[in-house]
């Protein structure tokens, strides 16, 4: 018998033809993960884990992506995954994906900050999303390599995709960490934290304060401002204290890697918040930016508008200044922000 797992929506694309070095079963849909380096390869793991779909792992390091799925297969009888696993050099083997996630290229190193990858990344991922147009036109993109708001829009500009299809993963992520320390300072389930982070995956994040609860009990109703303000500051940092710790962050994007593609691959309309190309939502055109979205079958279903206090959308406007001059650099800028 084997695990097939039908989408209850049309797919986009085809049944991808990967014989991959699994069985000749298969759960029919496709995501391909380009990049099979730390993050790129613990992502994988978790979507076999969760059966999403059978994945494709592209690397150009000679032998590491098939490496990776190799052990992947090996791990497969233990996490019940019937599906296909494929680790390849072959970008063509993304054929027919539903979703491709791109975390290929240059991480950041301790000390060094997102926009600092912003030329070598852009390259590699310009060249990337010309594949992916080639092989997968009909997928969806999610962005995760760094800085990813610039790289969002760049997949967006380069891919001729309609904005619902190319978002990135960031916000999510903030969101985690802040949810954890929230939790963290009151002693209760991170589960019960409800919160959004928008903005610039970077320094000019925002936690929306005011949008935070503790199984519905505004956040401001428990913690004082100062500890709200630690909190805050400490989700800033957050990303980067791993990384002079352990060289990169790994479990936690990750984690929401899956969360995100599951909420795509079934269909879920998960409210959750990732840089996407707005259209005036905001007072924000001509980049990508971490806004809340609910995230489904077609990509970004839509953007979710909230009230937000004049200094909340004045910090939302220097978060968006931060990117666009990233955009610009890359030569992309085709208006303001
Ligand atoms: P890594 O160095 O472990 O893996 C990157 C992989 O990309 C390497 O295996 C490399 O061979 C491969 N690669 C480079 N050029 C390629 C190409 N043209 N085609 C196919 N593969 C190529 O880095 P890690 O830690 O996995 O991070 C990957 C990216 O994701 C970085 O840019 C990092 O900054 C970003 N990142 C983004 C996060 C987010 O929240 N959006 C969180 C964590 C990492």
């Amino acid at each position: 018998m084997s695990l097939a797992i039908r989408p209850p929506f049309k797919l986009a694309s085809r049944v991808h033809k990967n014989v991959g070095q699994a069985f000749d079963g298969g759960l029919v849909v496709l995501i391909s993960i380009i990049g099979a380096g730390r993050v790129g390869s613990v992502s994988a793991f978790n979507i076999l884990r969760m059966r999403i779909a059978d994945v494709t792992l592209v690397d150009v390091q000679e032998g590491l992506a098939e490496g990776e799925a190799l052990d992947l297969i090996q791990s497969s009888p233990a996490i019940e995954f019937d599906g296909k696993i494929n680790g390849t050099t072959k970008i063509s083997d993304i054929e027919g994906s539903e979703l491709v996630i791109l975390a290929a290229g240059v991480a950041r190193k301790p000390g060094m900050s997102r926009s600092e990858l912003l030329e070598r990344n852009g390259s590699i991922v310009s060249t990337l999303v010309d594949e992916i147009v080639r092989y997968a036109p009909a997928c969806k993109i999610m962005m995760v390599t760094n800085p990813v708001d610039v790289m969002t829009y760049l997949a967006y500009s380069k891919s001729g995709f309609e904005r619902n299809r190319v978002f990135g993963m960031g916000g999510i992520l903030d969101t985690l960490r802040y949810r954890s320390y929230i939790a963290l300072e009151l002693n209760v389930s991170r589960e019960d934290i409800r919160a959004l982070v928008i903005g610039e995956h970077g320094d000019q994040m925002i936690p929306l304060v005011d949008y935070t609860t503790i199984a519905g009990i505004p956040v401001r109703k428990l913690l004082d401002e100062a500890a709200i303000n630690r909190i805050v500051e400490r989700t800033r940092t957050s990303g980067s204290d791993v990384i002079s710790l352990k060289g990169g962050t790994v479990y936690a994007p990750a984690a929401v890697i899956a969360v995100m593609a599951e909420a795509i691959l079934r269909g879920r309309n998960r409210v959750l918040a990732a840089p996407v190309v707005p259209n005036g939502e905001y007072g924000l055109k001509h980049l990508a930016i971490g806004l809340p979205i609910i995230l489904g079958k077609d990509g970004v279903e839509k953007i979710i508008e909230l009230p937000l206090d004049d200094a909340t959308q004045s910090h939302l406007m220097e978060s968006a200044k931060v990117i666009y001059s990233g955009i610009e650099k890359l030569g992309l800028a085709s208006g303001s922000p």
